[in-house]
């Protein structure tokens, strides 16, 4: 059993292989958090320490006893106006105007498997590989009742939380406030990585000590952003990519989210992740819930490398669904950077016949397919093939196209309109926008209510109508504006934040039942919506719509903190580079990619001879290395923010077989050696260099390091792939 309760104590210990959640119930109902890290036995009850603390004040149920109070104990799912001052999970304004909520214990139980949540993404396991626990908390003046949630997934080491809310009095109530996990640390000195970056340059990570006060942040733009990611560690001060504790918090949502990292008087850190609270004021009636998106949680012991590869075989495992779960991905070549909005149905075809040349699995047909479609200004909501720009109609071409051997994909972007189309012209009040006020536009497309149900169902019939055309067997889902206008004309500002996100699940679930062959991408201007709540959807996203290989280097590397490589959309484009104007030769641009799931995002018809041979190459490459990279083991080997290479392998779990990347940064004159010292490897283990049959022990490339050669060139990139010699 992962989950026991103690009755005697009122403790709830929660074990994976490595890690020891608790918390108790005490003499008041609340419910404290007692400790989470490594694994240990025994009641951690003993860390609670009561000491009178002046402007600390204390529960009238403690009688005279004024050493007991909420603003210094730790705790599961603090709520406003209890008495603790620092940042609560929860804040309901009650039907009397306050806004108290005083969670106390009410009943558990525990029973096997993972729960799973309405409307939502969250993660799933069978019922041999998790556990729940749910814990009732109620407040008993405004009857606010909140069930709590807690999934074990043993050996993964991974536990989730979530929680829904119901208002079972009889006023109405309003979510001000709503988190999924809060965890209290009594002692300790952290340090906060966060993933920040911006359009074209995503989740590049960030680590700053904890300090008095609190460090938030978040997205208001309606997406999880590509300003902020929903995920964030917490590690140690000495913690590093082998060594020291650290802990992982990833939320299971694609809207509005809110981290708070805060160290509050006594040094105590508090660190909650949950929904956005600006822009959110969710009613709830007699009997109304809501369902706070999913928190999953790590603990490593061994450092920031060990926390990713939880989070990666959690994501892998237990978020991806369907088809593609536990299957390579196709390698794609993408119309984007090839030719923008300007090609036909010939030239569509033209690059499939290139795919097949070279080996590539799908031609993809992103923007300009559709409705009246030339450039990024109008069009969208009219799903309708554009057969006169193609020259036929689209079964035709998926057809001609299978015929080569090659896959076809489509791009879309249900949740837009542009006001120049036909969807608007029709329904300009399917937009979301304020009333009396002219909507905000953003890439000059404005962004449908998708918490509406007539809307929704509008626009999956029309893509139901072009994908029902032809074996289409991939989808690109983009999203491409942040939103501004939070009002549903139908549902009122409080709520359409978080009914927009679950409109987006539903449409998924839908797509996704109707299409169970189907392989989503997920898209939004790239990586703008890059978060384990679409992964349940999409096990692919288009990881930046920057291609540059320099600049994807440090977008993946901080992206691998918690998201596998198999989710990351990584293509070749051509050179300059279409954004950064830097050109990086098509070998290193195949390295940068194959941290990924790999493609091609370029005209074929542009390259020389000997390029197409390379590619031809790389194709080859890749797909012997597919499973190492999309299944193994990952390890970051340098800082490449800071040191003058980027380098990381794939290991497979048995250690067998790896791969080692790396992407020299710097060059100087009369340059010193740079020595890479390789993870993961079987110590005692000899392995070759498949290209030079040279051999080497686990223990010296994982000690001393492997040497990389100095060149008179920028950006050099080495792949070395390593096989145990039995
Ligand atoms: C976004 C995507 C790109 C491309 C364009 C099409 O920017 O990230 O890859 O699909 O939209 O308009």
């Amino acid at each position: 059993m992962a989950i026991h309760y103690q009755q005697e104590n009122r403790i709830f210990s929660l074990h994976t292989v490595h890690s020891t959640y608790q918390m108790k119930i005490d003499d008041f109902g609340f419910l404290l958090h007692l400790y989470y890290g490594g694994k240990i036995s025994g009641s951690m009850d003993y860390l609670l320490t009561c000491y009178d603390r002046g402007f600390s004040g204390n529960p009238s149920d403690a009688g005279e006893d004024r050493t007991y109070s909420m603003d210094v104990l730790p705790q599961e799912y603090p709520g406003m106006g209890t008495g603790d001052y620092r940042s609560s999970a929860l804040i309901i304004h009650n039907a009397d105007e306050s806004d108290c909520c005083d969670l106390r214990y009410v009943s558990h139980n525990i029973q096997k498997g993972k729960y799973a949540l309405e409307g939502l993404p969250a993660v799933h396991a069978s019922k041999e590989e998790a556990e729940t626990l749910e814990i009732l908390l109620e407040d008993p003046v405004s009857r606010v009742q909140v069930r709590l949630l807690y999934g074990v997934l043993e050996k993964e080491d991974i536990i989730t939380r979530s929680a829904v809310i119901r208002n079972c009095g009889t006023g109405r109530v309003i979510v001000e406030k709503a988190a999924s996990a809060c965890l209290d640390f009594v002692a300790g000195e952290y340090d906060i990585i966060s993933f920040q970056g911006r359009h074209m340059m995503e989740r590049i990570p960030q680590r700053r000590e904890t300090g008095y006060g609190s460090y938030v942040f978040g997205s208001r733009r309606g997406t999880s952003s590509h300003q902020h990611n929903p995920a964030v560690i917490l590690a140690g001060r000495d913690t590093t990519e082998e060594h020291g504790d650290c802990y992982g918090m990833v939320f299971v949502y694609s809207g509005n989210f809110m981290c708070e990292a805060e160290k509050d008087q006594f040094g105590q850190t508090r660190v909650l992740m949950g929904l956005q609270s600006d822009l959110f004021h969710y009613p709830l009636g007699q009997n109304g819930t809501l369902t706070v998106p999913e928190t999953i949680l790590g603990f490593s012991g061994e450092g920031l490398g060990g926390l990713s590869n939880r989070f990666h075989r959690c994501i892998r495992e237990h978020i991806y669904r369907g088809r593609y779960r536990n299957r390579l991905r196709p390698i794609l070549l993408n119309s984007w950077e090839a030719s923008y909005f300007d090609f036909n149905g010939e030239t569509i075809y033209k690059l499939a016949e290139d795919a097949a040349e070279l080996g590539i699995d799908m031609v993809v047909m992103d923007d300009g397919w559709f409705g009246k479609r030339e450039d990024d200004n109008s069009g969208l909501g009219d799903w309708q093939v554009n057969e006169r720009k193609l020259g036929c109609t689209l079964g035709s071409l998926i057809e001609r196209i299978n015929g080569l051997g090659v896959k076809f994909g489509i791009w879309i972007e249900p949740e837009m309109v542009s006001e120049d189309s036909s969807l608007y012209r029709e329904h300009p009040d399917w937009a979301l926008r304020i009333p009396g006020r002219k909507p905000v536009r953003g890439r000059n497309q404005l962004v449908l209510d998708f918490s509406r149900k007539e809307v929704r169902e509008y626009v999956f019939d029309a893509i139901c109508k072009v994908l029902d055309q032809g074996n289409i067997e991939y989808v690109k889902w983009d999203m491409n504006r942040s939103i501004s206008d939070f009002y549903s004309m139908e549902n009122g500002q409080g709520r359409v934040a978080y009914d927009y996100v679950l409109g987006v699940y539903d449409f998924l679930e839908k797509l996704t039942g109707r299409y169970p062959e189907l392989l989503l991408e997920g898209c939004s201007g790239g990586g703008g919506r890059f978060d384990a709540g679409m992964m349940y959807y999409t096990p692919q996203i288009w990881c930046s719509d920057n291609t540059d290989a320099v600049d994807r280097i440090q977008i993946q590397y901080g992206t691998s903190f918690l998201y596998p490589v198999s989710v990351v959309g990584s293509h070749v484009s051509a050179v300059p580079n279409h954004q950064t104007g830097r050109s990086v030769s098509l070998h290193t641009r195949s390295v940068v990619a194959m941290a990924g799931t790999f493609g091609y995002e370029l005209n074929p018809e542009k390259l020389t001879a000997e390029e197409r041979e390379a590619i031809r190459e790389q194709v080859r490459q890749y797909k012997s290395y597919a499973e190492l990279i999309q299944g193994g083991m990952y390890y970051r080997l340098s800082n490449p923010l800071e040191d003058v290479c980027a380098a990381w392998m794939f290991v497979s779990e048995s250690g067998d077989r790896a791969l080692l990347n790396v992407v020299m940064l710097e060059v100087h004159g009369n340059m010193a050696v740079n020595y890479v010292k390789l993870r993961g490897l079987k110590k005692d283990a000899v392995y070759e260099d498949a290209a030079t049959g040279k051999c080497y022990y686990g223990s010296a490339l994982m000690g001393a390091g492997i040497p990389m050669p100095v060149r008179q060139e920028e950006y050099p990139a080495y792949q070395m792939e390593l096989i145990e010699k039995l």
